[in-house]
């Protein structure tokens, strides 16, 4: 543990949920004070460690943020909150804008207000759209196809504008396929409803459902199957804790894509679940989606020339994590954890 960072102050906004409650248990490891801040609105109290401060509030209402502004000097913001289907984006892009954009606006108010400096933000690479070329730069063309991406967008250019006339110093984090689960399983992926392909697959072979549908197998790729770029959760919040690092040394304001760099299709996921739970998978081929681009595969270039960064989990390894976290929740039975608050440790 290294002794300068003792009880450092960090907010982390979503920390209840699936990759903030893993950066809240690094934190912690490093040194650090988390401080979650999350309305439970699809995190969960149970995946926040008990000896963890928990605020319940939502960032919509601005005295939930004034409140905890007020009681703790923080050191840095890290904030993975948001509403984060694409689909649902689409049919209701209001709630989009408005928690994820609002939310926001209101979150950097007050962090300007009370002069705290270094913000970490929960990007995606959903903003880039359907890339022109693989792998993907930071500085190629954002053309989000959909109110999720563009919120995240505005997200990005609003802390770009604001970080030139202000104290505030940020990293944007453009997140590939986030994926595995904490190496103990003392958290995990456990949204409500899961649209991610790892967690799918193995409520499939855990038989929680009966088949998984694959969304085309008729792309210019290898076998025919879309190819994503899985990153490990505890990599990407190693990247965190880089980038932390980074701002409190003086760093630049700056945008990384967090991804392992490598590209692996749906059937190659399929493969590996296979092997790692000794099931069978049974599929079902289903249409190709709209705006699901052949292949999306990050250049995490930028992030290991300028971070340090060393994505290096192996594909085994994730889906190994995530299997283990999903037997265990079985056994622990999901109902258990709910989004509705149980007793709060004061803050
Ligand atoms: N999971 C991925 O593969 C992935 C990929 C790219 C980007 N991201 C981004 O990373 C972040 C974290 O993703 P996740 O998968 O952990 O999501 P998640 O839904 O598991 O976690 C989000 C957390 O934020 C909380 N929250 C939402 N709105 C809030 C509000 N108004 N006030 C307070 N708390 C609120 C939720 O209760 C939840 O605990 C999101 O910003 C998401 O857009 C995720």
């Amino acid at each position: 543990m290294p002794g300068s960072e003792i009880m450092t102050p960090i907010l982390v906004i979503g920390g209840a949920g699936y990759i903030g409650s893993h950066m809240v248990r690094m934190l912690s490891h490093e040194g650090f004070q988390p401080v979650v801040f999350d309305n439970l609105s699809t995190g969960h109290r149970e995946c926040v460690p008990r000896n963890t401060s928990f605020v319940k509030g939502d960032l919509c209402e601005a005295q939930d943020l004034e409140a905890i502004f007020k009681k703790v000097r923080f050191e840095a913001v890290m904030h993975f909150a948001a509403s984060s289907l694409v689909g649902e984006s689409v049919q209701n892009p209001m709630k989009y804008y408005e928690n994820n954009v609002f939310g926001f606006l209101n979150l950097l108010k007050v962090m300007l207000k009370y002069n705290v400096k270094n913000f970490i933000f929960s990007s995606t690479a959903a903003i880039y759209g359907e890339p022109k070329r693989v792998p993907v730069r930071e500085e190629d063309p954002k053309e989000p196809v959909n109110p999720y991406g563009r919120s995240k967008l505005m997200i990005e250019n609003i802390l770009n504008d604001v970080s030139k006339t202000t104290p505030l110093s940020y990293a944007a984090l453009r997140y590939f396929n986030a994926c595995g689960a904490h190496p103990g399983s003392e958290t995990g992926e456990a949204h409500v409803v899961e649209t991610h392909l790892i967690p799918n697959v193995l409520k499939v072979a855990s038989g929680e459902k009966e088949a998984l549908t694959v969304y085309g197998d008729d792309y210019a790729t290898p076998d025919g199957t879309c190819v994503r770029d899985y990153v490990y959760v505890q990599d990407l919040c190693r990247a965190h804790l880089l980038a932390l690092k980074a701002l409190k040394r003086g760093m630049q304001s700056d945008v990384f894509n967090l991804g392992a760099g490598k590209g692996t299709s749906v059937k190659e996921i399929i493969n590996m679940a296979e092997k790692v739970t000794g099931k069978s998978i049974p599929v079902e081929m289903g249409r190709r989606r709209p705006g699901d681009p052949p292949i999306l595969v990050a250049s995490a270039e930028k992030a290991r020339a300028l971070l340090g960064w060393e994505p290096g989990t192996s594909l085994e390894d994730m889906v190994r994590t995530a299997w283990e976290w999903e037997t265990q929740s079985q056994h622990r039975g999901q109902s258990q954890l709910s989004t509705a608050a149980i007793a709060c440790a004061p803050y």
